[in-house]
């Protein structure tokens, strides 16, 4: 489909929603996402969220394994915004998890992005497993282990030093289920005030969102388009393409908009925060525009809901600890924690 963005027109700041956590803290309702998957250099994605920001975008989702945080940050501080008006996450990686790591790895974190504080700081994955960078979805590590409860905790007891340490204002848990989740906040000191997830309208999640909100945590949708630019590697035949939806690209077609927009537009009015990858200008200006037009109509939010298909697209393969186990075993489909 063809269309033309209306781009150009000043973004106004303060028409951009927010989400109030918790705290009482406030988070812009969009995102700039940072992973390159593999193909987009640390050069362009700071160049990126540098021109992002001049757009008006002011949150930002970073994570160590990134490998781009030394170079967003010096980007973040070319841009002059004033660091209250910010929002930075960054993420522990999985070989981090150890009472030891966490408190440095966060710290790294900060000195890369040239931050004193980050708002939040989530655990990337519940499992505590090293694999390397690039690496395919058939490797696996020797040293793998499911979700053991008793370790996250004691990874979660550091998470909680670094907020009583005022290196970090929210703490959150990414790639939870919600049995974990359960025994997180039964033990949680701090509870986690996001959880990021995968959520599209192909992968609607619709127990653990609601479980989550439920919670009083704010769900951060990520692939919010269905990570179109994923790596060869994350492909299988079964995927579905939420860009090509009938559904999408009627609504989209109608306002004359690009299907991205109508996923972005979803997902904010649905409750999530979306933090869409793009270092194409067009595709990440339409993205944050998207987030202050016009709503969806009732009749649109009822139809995107009835499009899920239960496709996740990240499976998270490389994760998985016993020969013979498929990637399913890793999200505790069956209400239970998978051993
Ligand atoms: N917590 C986790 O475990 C986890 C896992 C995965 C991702 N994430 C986070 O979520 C972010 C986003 O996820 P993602 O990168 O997998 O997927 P995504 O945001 O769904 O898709 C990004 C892709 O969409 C394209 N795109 C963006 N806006 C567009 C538009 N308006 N029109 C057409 N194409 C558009 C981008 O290309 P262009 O660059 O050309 O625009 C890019 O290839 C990541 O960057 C990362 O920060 C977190």
């Amino acid at each position: 489909m063809s269309y033309t963005p209306v781009l150009g027109k000043k973004i106004v700041l303060t028409d951009i929603p927010q989400r109030t956590l918790y705290t009482g803290a406030r988070m812009p309702a969009i995102g700039l996402g940072t992973f390159g998957s593999d193909h987009v250099s640390a050069d362009q994605v700071a160049a990126a969220v540098k021109d992002a920001a001049s757009l008006g975008y002011r949150h930002f989702d970073c994570a160590s394994v990134y490998g781009n945080e030394d170079r967003i940050g010096p980007a973040l501080q070319e841009t002059g915004i004033r660091r209250e008006h910010l929002w930075i996450t960054s993420k522990l990686w999985n070989d981090k998890h150890g009472e030891e790591d966490v408190i440095p790895s966060c710290r790294k974190s900060l000195a890369d992005l040239r931050l004193d504080y980050l708002d939040s700081y989530l655990v990337h994955w519940p499992f505590s497993n090293f694999h390397p960078p690039h690496c395919d979805v058939s490797s696996r590590s020797p040293d793998a282990r499911p979700y053991i409860h008793e370790n996250f905790m004691k990874t979660w007891r550091q998470m909680e030093k670094l907020v009583d340490l005022g290196l970090v204002r929210h703490i959150g848990t990414s790639n939870v289920t919600i049995p974990k989740l359960k025994l997180i906040l039964r033990d949680a000191r701090i509870r986690p005030a996001v959880n990021e997830m995968e959520l599209h309208p192909h992968f609607q999640q619709p127990q653990l969102f609601e479980f989550v909100r439920a919670q009083g945590i704010e769900p951060i949708a990520y692939s919010p388009l269905g990570s179109p630019g994923r790596p060869e590697r994350d492909r299988t035949p079964d995927d579905t393409v939420d860009l090509e939806d009938p559904v999408i690209d009627a609504i989209a077609r109608r306002r004359g908009v690009h299907p991205a927009e109508i996923c972005i537009l979803w997902a904010i009015q649905r409750g999530q925060t979306p933090i869409p990858f793009s270092t194409t200008r067009r595709n990440y200006e339409a993205n944050l525009r998207a987030a202050v037009s016009e709503p969806l109509t009732d009749e649109d939010m009822r139809a995107i809901a009835a499009i899920d298909r239960n496709c996740r697209l990240i499976k998270g393969q490389v994760f998985l600890w016993r020969d013979g186990q498929s990637w399913e075993d890793l999200w505790d489909l069956n209400g239970e924690i998978a051993q």
